[in-house]
């Protein structure tokens, strides 16, 4: 397949996220957890340049600690080239240059985005031209948080996190983040999480089979209201992050000292999302934390989805 499109190089974006709200259900056989999560895309996005090639190959820079991303074939963004080649049986390869601003096994879907502007641009290097929700099989299949990567805006995610449905939402929220100089490992968080509920399963509430999200953090999203939001702010997989990281609790803490509405842990952590009631609280809170050595971004949501940059 060939067409005028192979014959340049296509720039995708896709932007990091922030779970507002992340309850986890019961483990399931297949390993997974069924889960409500309620999604916001925050303005830190990935940047995918495409290249026409022969076969597959990968450059990464950025601002963020590259040292803990795969370059070989296990890269998400490989993956994804490969799926898609695979899928629309294009014959030919990609060089990806992969610009990262989202930090690295941060709990804020900076892979998932890589996934996403690598499926939107080869589909436009190479003119497969894939019905969307072609594209949203495929990037469920790369990981649950694809999808979202995809879609962007707001939305709360069912089942793995992958169904999603449009949430309302007004406004700009203003998000301070708090950049750990660690990862966090998804799958550990999860299991710290079933650990924890297996050795406590005489005093606490099985986990719920499906759970939803609270019908208030829709209402604070709709009201674009950030005092009802931070009342609503809820992670299951805070607790578990933080038994594996105790330091986080100060970080927690020390934002809250210095006038975040709230704070949460995003995702399977370890970064730090802290809610302003405007943006010059949320500047009062990057100084004051930047002050305390942290690695700190300022953010504000929600925005697009996966985008074509020079099209
Ligand atoms: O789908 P993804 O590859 O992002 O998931 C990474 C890991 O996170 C899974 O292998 C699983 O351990 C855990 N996970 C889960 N339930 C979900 C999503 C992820 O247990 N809904």
């Amino acid at each position: 397949m060939t067409s005028l499109a192979a014959q340049k190089m296509v720039h995708a974006k896709a932007p990091g996220k922030i779970n507002v709200f992340l309850k986890v259900g019961a483990l399931l056989d297949d390993g997974y957890h069924d889960v409500a999560i309620a999604y916001q895309a925050v303005s830190l996005y990935e940047e995918v340049r495409a290249y026409p090639a022969d076969d597959f190959s990968i450059e990464i820079a950025g601002t963020v600690e590259l040292s803990r991303v795969p370059t070989d074939g296990s890269n998400i963004a490989i993956r994804a080239a490969r799926l898609l080649a695979r899928r629309a049986g294009y014959r030919g390869g990609v060089h990806l240059e992969i610009g990262k601003h989202v930090p690295v096994t941060g709990g804020m879907g900076g892979g998932s985005a890589d996934a996403a502007a690598t499926l939107l641009a080869c589909d436009a290097l190479w003119g497969t031209e894939l019905p969307r929700d072609e594209m949203l099989s495929l990037a469920t299949q790369l990981g649950s948080d694809v999808p979202f990567a995809f879609t962007g805006g707001t939305a709360i995610g069912t089942g793995r996190g992958d169904q999603l449905s449009p949430a309302l939402a007004q406004g700009q929220f203003q998000w301070v983040l708090v950049v750990a100089d660690f990862g966090l490992s998804t799958p550990a968080v999860y299991a710290e999480l079933d650990n924890h509920r297996d050795r406590h399963a005489q005093d606490i509430f099985p986990a719920e089979v499906q759970p939803f999200v609270d019908a208030n953090v829709l209402q604070a999203l709709r009201a674009g209201d950030p005092h009802m939001l931070a009342e609503t702010l809820y992670n299951d997989l805070q607790a578990p992050a933080l038994h594996l990281e105790p330091s986080l609790a100060s970080v927690l803490e020390l934002g809250e000292e210095n006038g975040a509405l709230a704070g949460v842990i995003s995702g399977s952590g370890p970064t730090v999302a802290f809610l302003a009631a405007d943006l010059d609280s949320a500047l009062e809170l990057q100084i004051a934390l930047s002050a305390a050595r942290l690695n700190v971004v300022r953010v504000t949501g929600p925005v697009h989805g996966a985008r074509l940059v020079n099209l």
